[in-house]
């Protein structure tokens, strides 16, 4: 709307380096905050996550449920576990819940129907993150009622995915982006930010990419090193670094979804409410109950892990009023301009 287009013309590459190195932090999360209040106002949108299951046969080398950490405790919840946890967010007032998971095909495209159509049932958004289907899943899951899917591409570098992902294609991982979007869901991507390796100018053209397939929304979270994975001994992405990316984004695209995320609320403790005063709109509360909570550790830190939904929801909910914000009512999807 207003102001979107003046601040978002000169957006080319360089200029989102310059956003990303040189231009005074605090003035780039006060321009973010500025469109994100044009934009998309002073909602900020609540997403339950259910993190159901942290099986994965995947191998991603930063990740801490990667298949080959002896050391995770696997779980899986059962259908009716899920839908439980799902009804008890719902009770206490999200409207959004989202399906998180390792890549674990036990949850087969039959199994993955019958829970959406249960969730879809309380008259709520669903969104997955179960990583990537082929094209007849993500039909079923969106015929069934799912709305949303998110699935971060990490980095368009392909070679740096290609080192940090083994035995995964780039390729395939961008075609399922264009098959969730194909479908009519909305779109959620992002990227991890610091990952070893990573340049300035990637980053800046992952933002470039996600404007070229008109994302719904951007999850940007710092990578934060995990012990058991082999990149244990890097060094991790800063809040800073995530905050500008971030912030950038908003930039580029004014009207999108943009959670706080909780990696960053790991590296600081007012990682979130920062996020949110740099143009951050949603937050994503773990609804998760009981031991799960822990067990289910991309990495280290992880904030929340001894404490209930209920506890979070309330806790979040106070964060966001201190800092003069609303807690968006709806189910907070993406509603575009498109003019970018
Ligand atoms: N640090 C930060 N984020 C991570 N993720 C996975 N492992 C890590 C880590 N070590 C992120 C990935 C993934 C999302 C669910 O969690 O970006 O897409
Ligand atoms: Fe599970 Fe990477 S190890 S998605």
């Amino acid at each position: 709307m207003l102001g979107c287009d003046q601040h978002t013309a000169v957006l080319d590459h360089d200029a989102i380096v310059g956003l990303l190195t040189t231009v005074p932090a605090g003035d780039l999360y006060r321009r973010a905050d500025g469109v994100r209040h044009d934009s998309v106002g002073d909602a900020v949108h609540l997403r339950g996550l259910i993190e159901f299951s942290n099986y994965c046969r995947n191998d991603c080398m930063y990740c801490g449920i990667r298949r080959s950490n002896a050391h995770v405790k696997r779980y899986r919840m059962t259908r009716e576990e899920l839908v439980e946890t799902a009804r008890r967010a719902v009770d206490i007032g999200f409207q959004t819940i989202v399906l998180q998971s390792g890549e674990d095909m036990h949850f087969d495209q039959a199994g993955m129907c019958r829970i959406i159509e249960a969730i879809k049932r309380m008259d709520v958004a669903l969104t997955l993150s179960i990583g990537e289907r082929d094209y007849a899943d993500y039909k079923a899951f969106r015929e069934a009622g799912a709305d949303r899917y998110l699935l971060r591409i990490e980095t368009t570098d392909t070679d740096l995915y290609h080192r940090l992902n083994p035995g995964m294609s780039w390729q395939r991982r961008h075609e399922c982006l264009l098959m969730i979007k194909e479908l009519g869901y909305e779109l959620g991507s992002g990227i991890m930010v610091g990952q070893p390796g990573q340049t300035i100018d990637s980053i800046a053209d992952d933002l470039l990419y996600f404007r070229g397939i008109g994302i719904d929304m951007a999850g940007i979270g710092p990578f934060i090193p995990h012990p058991d994975t082999p990149l244990a001994g890097e060094a991790s992405g800063t809040l800073e670094l995530a905050l500008r990316v971030m912030a950038a984004m908003r930039l580029l695209m004014p009207d999108i979804n943009i959670p706080a995320t909780t990696a960053m609320e790991t590296l600081h403790p007012q990682g979130r409410i920062m996020a949110l005063q740099a143009g951050a709109n949603v937050v994503m509360p773990n609804v998760t109950e009981g031991e799960y909570r822990r067990l289910y550790e991309l990495y280290p830190g992880k904030i929340c892990v001894n404490d209930t939904p209920v506890h979070c929801r309330s806790c979040i909910g106070l964060k966001i009023k201190s800092i003069g914000r609303t807690i968006g009512q709806g189910w907070g999807g993406h509603v575009t301009h498109r003019n970018y």
